[in-house]
């Protein structure tokens, strides 16, 4: 398989001198999507982020950085995370053998992305406050020399991010009339824009979703007060003549539900949020639009429980069984 650093040499900040540090992210599936494109009256394409080696588009990124830190003789890696930065720099640091150090904001993170980076050996600290407290206290710490900062704040994070864009405009031979995505603190809605700009196919109108209580919403990956991009992310979607999309949590839960429901994806919910801001814009009918849909639903098991009942035990007869399954 080839890796996205690879597959996107001349376009990213490689040298021949960069030990590439791969799991084989990226060439991740984009999907149609019939049943909720009849629905919604439009084309909908669906990037599956969540395909990704840890589970979400974090990963794009995360080849790239980590790659970048060991070549600059790096020893340790830091970042504050909602948990899928946190699982993906853990992983890409155990591949290159070296040191991760998490900082999670306390109480706020699903249990298996804090599960995913203690099993590939990162020591996860939690710390009391949200997450821009724990940020802050990342960027502090990696200030001081000691640890490359592996956040979004890390440019090479997004020079990888971007090749999601890349990837849609091979696929459907120009790019969409609409991107949707969800909006946490805005490093993904600038890394498509980098993609879209740099690519010079066009620009798709962009439709950033965001939580109207960021502060709280139960789509915890995208618990975030504090935007860190959120000037640069607001003038990537004004220039693209989009919008940024304020959507309850019933909203983006609603949209979450549907994916799995009508087209058989399951992802968290945070990831929902591009659709989510889809069905309340409402684009012009027949309009080409992607959704990416960022991360895998196996990671947040508290959320997957909303759409689980205990399973109806039965005896193993068939007569039982199809009574049962009517
Ligand atoms: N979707 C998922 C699944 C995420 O984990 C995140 C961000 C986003 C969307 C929003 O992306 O912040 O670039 O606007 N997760 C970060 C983390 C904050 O720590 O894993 P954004």
């Amino acid at each position: 398989m080839t890796s996205l650093a690879e597959r996107y040499r001349d376009r990213l900040p490689l040298t021949e001198a960069t030990p590439v540090v791969t799991l084989g992210e990226g060439s991740t599936p984009l999907l149609r999507a019939p049943r909720l494109s009849e629905k919604l009256g439009v084309e909908l394409w669906l990037k599956w982020e969540g395909a990704n080696p840890t589970g979400s588009f974090k990963d794009r990124g995360m080849t790239i950085a980590v790659s970048k830190a060991v070549e600059e003789g790096a020893g340790a890696v830091i970042c504050a995370s909602t948990g899928n930065t946190a699982a993906s720099a853990a992983a890409y640091a155990a591949r290159a053998g070296i040191t991760a150090v998490i900082l999670q904001p306390a109480g706020a993170v699903a249990r298996g992305k804090i599960v995913q980076a203690q099993a590939v050996g990162a020591r996860v600290l939690q710390v009391q406050g949200p997450f821009e407290v724990a940020l802050r206290a990342a960027r502090e710490l990696a200030n001081r020399g000691t640890h490359a900062l592996v956040n979004s704040l890390n440019p090479h994070r997004l020079e990888g991010q971007k090749t999601a864009a890349f990837e849609i405009v091979e696929a459907l031979d120009g790019p969409p009339d609409v991107l949707a995505l969800p909006y946490g603190g805005g490093g993904n809605t600038r890394a498509f824009g980098l993609g879209f700009e740099s690519g010079g196919a066009g620009t798709p109108r962009f439709l950033a979703g965001e939580s109207s209580t960021r502060a709280y919403t139960m789509a915890t990956a995208i618990r975030i007060a504090e935007p860190a991009h959120q000037a640069d992310a607001e003038a990537t979607v004004a220039r693209s003549g989009g919008a940024i999309v304020s959507l309850s949590d019933e909203e983006i839960l609603t949209s979450w539900r549907e994916l799995a429901e009508l087209e058989g994806l399951f992802c968290e919910p945070a990831s929902a949020a591009g659709l989510a801001a889809v069905v309340k814009e409402r684009p012009e009918s027949g309009a080409r639009v992607v959704c990416v849909i960022t991360g895998h639903g196996l990671k947040d098991q508290e959320a997957a429980a909303r759409l689980s009942t205990p399973p109806v035990s039965v005896p193993a007869d068939p007569d039982a069984i199809a009574e049962a399954a009517a």
